[in-house]
């Protein structure tokens, strides 16, 4: 059967694609606003994904219901080398659930436009074109994920070297995705700011990155463990920080953090990604899941992980 975006592309251009790629998006189980200090992260990829189709062509054309997906074509496609191209888009990531959709989508770029690249060297150019098409200094961590995860795994990566292993994501929990309702775009928040002021030593958030990075240390160990109940506490404790030193969390966020560590079988909750608003994980033990669902009392997704772009 046809892929939707490859239909998408024949409706639209009227002749097949050259090129086909799909990259999924990525949660963070903890190491949050660390990957650009060279700290320790444990993202992995999971089972919703963006895929393309795509050509050559002598001007840009996307065609997507992702909006503003064409100025990350052409930033990666410069960081390629790659001219410009037709491409048509088709998600099953979430609109605005904070699953990294604008990584996913370079790292799909990345894929169709050079197959052979390395993830490790995939990952760097996507995040050089974020950088540039967004003016927000992001770390590495979602491109990597999106490059680099494996199905049934967490990835342990250092920021610093890029080092990074593959650790066993345990049969009996789950990942959940819980959508704050609370949009924005990173470019709209204080996202560079908190970068500058970690790096300049603003002790609070030194304290949070600090800690954060052994918190990454131990939640290695109780995944390894399969301990949920640990892998919970440092997800609170994470998410404490994150409210409290590095200031990135909002109160729609705290309330349904709150409300998910009250739910019997939610080992433990924190708010993702950069924050602001975005998305809320939490590890729920699996037989679990519908009752969270019914209780937390927002939109949720239950993910499984998944192979990144460049993995196989
Ligand atoms: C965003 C960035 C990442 C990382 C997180 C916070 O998702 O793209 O590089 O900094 O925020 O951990």
């Amino acid at each position: 059967m046809k892929s939707e975006a490859d239909a998408r592309f024949e409706e639209h251009f009227g002749v097949p694609p050259r090129w086909r790629s799909r990259a999924p998006g990525r949660v963070n189980l903890i190491g949050e606003h660390v990957d650009y200090m060279g700290g320790l992260v444990l993202p992995a990829a999971v089972d919703r994904f963006i895929s393309l189709s795509g050509a050559p062509a002598r001007g840009w054309e996307l065609v997507s219901e992702v909006e503003g997906g064409e100025s990350y074509l052409r930033a990666i496609a410069a960081e390629l080398g790659a001219g410009p191209q037709r491409v048509a888009a088709a998600s099953t990531l979430p609109a605005g659930f904070g699953m990294s959709s604008s990584a996913a989508l370079l790292v799909a770029a990345a894929a169709g436009l050079e197959p052979e690249l390395g993830g490790r060297e995939a990952a760097l150019a996507c995040q050089r074109a974020e950088q540039k098409a967004t003016g927000v200094m992001v770390g590495v961590m979602d491109q990597f994920a999106s490059a680099l995860g494996r199905e049934g795994h967490a990835i342990l990566l250092d920021c610093a070297t890029l080092d990074f292993r593959y650790l066993p994501f345990p049969s009996g929990m789950l990942i959940v995705v819980i959508d704050s309702g609370v949009r924005r775009e990173l470019s709209e928040t204080p996202y560079n700011q908190r970068r500058q002021e970690a790096e300049a030593g603003m002790p609070k958030r030194v304290r949070h990155v600090e800690t954060e990075i052994r918190r990454v240390r131990d939640f290695t160990v109780a995944l390894e463990a399969a301990d949920g109940d640990r892998c919970g506490e440092l997800l609170k404790e994470s998410h404490r920080s994150l409210r409290d030193d590095f200031e990135v969390s909002t109160p729609e966020v705290d309330a349904i953090v709150e409300r998910a560590w009250a739910i019997p079988g939610c080992f433990g909750a924190r708010i993702m990604g950069a924050g602001f608003g975005g998305s809320i994980l939490a590890l729920v033990e699996r037989g679990s899941e519908a009752a969270f669902e019914a209780a937390i009392g927002a939109p949720a997704v239950v993910c499984a992980t998944a192979d990144g772009a460049f993995v196989g």
